[in-house]
């Protein structure tokens, strides 16, 4: 007897230890401790045993049955308390939060685009410091300590001959020092000036400075580039316009425009009803540049020019306030 006891004992304990949901725990109590389950009928067989021996068999399937119900109960706290399982804890058919993917800043966006056309050109991309020597930044530049232009040019200066340079183009010194010609860069960059803020001026943006050295280059060349450079920028139809200007680099000097972006040339409120837009100082490098740098003005000739990226990307986007570049605003930066 003792053995069938054993065996039943042993039954349900490996089936009870096997059971890892409260279902099939029920399943268990039923085969075991329901009216018509196997404790119920160790019961039934107490008539057929000789009356003597009835009391301690009684007594052997009371505590079976007491020590099953104790298992089941303890296996019943120990599955609803334990962390569930990865099937049980996520459902693999929701959507997936989508993470959020950044975006180029407007501003490098702009660089990088402008420097693409001309790249396409056969220009080089060429950086430089953005501390420079007054040499660079001005004297080599034709800019004199006394020229009236240098005042106009506002400078950040640090110690000694150290300023924050106010334009890209001492870049053009500095490759003209160490290159042989001919040669074709664009120069992307920050540039600093102690401007008041609003909404035109920062006392930081950046620049494409342009710069192309070869012994037969013309100002045919100057205006096919720029005219190129607008259409592949702007649009196909942008038409350009050049006007006489003034810089202490070049000789001669234009300023260039574009047919208003926004309105086509027809006149609207970004081009002040003029139809044209101002991009880009440009010109032929002045003999006096040259001689600075030790290339013989004789022999060649260059084309430079030099652009605001802040006013290009505000034109082609339609900002109306630099500020905006700089505030980090995720809902202005996430729209480029
Ligand atoms: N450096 C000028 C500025 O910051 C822009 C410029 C004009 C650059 C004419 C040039 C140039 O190379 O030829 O306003």
């Amino acid at each position: 007897m003792d053995d069938r006891f054993n065996d039943i004992k042993h039954k349900a304990q490996e089936a009870i230890d096997g059971c890892s949901d409260l279902d099939s725990l029920e399943q268990i109590k039923l085969e075991y401790l329901s009216r018509k389950g196997t404790i119920a009928q160790l019961f039934k067989e107490l008539s057929n045993i000789p009356k003597d021996k009835r009391p301690s068999f009684g007594k052997d399937i009371n505590s079976l049955r007491e020590l099953l119900r104790f298992e089941i109960d303890q296996r019943a706290d120990e599955i609803s308390t334990k962390s569930p399982s990865l099937e049980e804890a996520c459902d693999a058919t929701m959507p997936a939060p989508r993470p959020a993917v950044g975006s180029v800043h407007p501003i490098t966006k702009t660089l990088n685009e402008i420097c693409e056309v001309f790249t396409r050109m056969g220009f080089a991309v060429v950086e430089g410091p953005e501390i420079e020597t007054e040499f660079n930044n001005f004297e080599a530049l034709n800019i004199p300590q006394d020229h009236p232009s240098r005042e106009g040019f506002d400078t950040f200066y640090i110690k000694d001959e150290w300023l924050l340079r106010s334009h890209t183009s001492p870049v053009q010194i500095r490759y003209m020092q160490e290159n042989v010609p001919p040669f074709s860069i664009v120069v992307p960059g920050k540039v600093f000036r102690p401007d008041a803020t609003d909404a035109s001026h920062s006392f930081m943006f950046h620049q494409v400075e342009g710069l192309v050295v070869s012994k037969d280059i013309n100002f045919a060349n100057l205006k096919w580039a720029l005219l190129e450079f607008a259409r592949v920028y702007f649009g196909k139809s942008t038409k350009v316009r050049f006007r006489p200007h003034f810089f202490p680099f070049t000789e001669p000097s234009v300023e260039v425009d574009v047919s208003c972006v926004i309105c086509g040339g027809t006149g609207c409120r970004v081009c002040s009803q003029s139809g044209w837009l101002e991009i880009l100082g440009a010109g032929m490098v002045d003999p006096n540049v040259f001689k600075a740098v030790g290339i013989d003005p004789d022999i060649y000739n260059g084309l430079a020019f030099g652009m605001g990226v802040e006013r290009i990307a505000m034109l082609k986007y339609g900002v109306d306030d630099i500020r905006l570049f700089y505030e980090n605003d995720l809902r202005f930066l996430g729209q480029f």
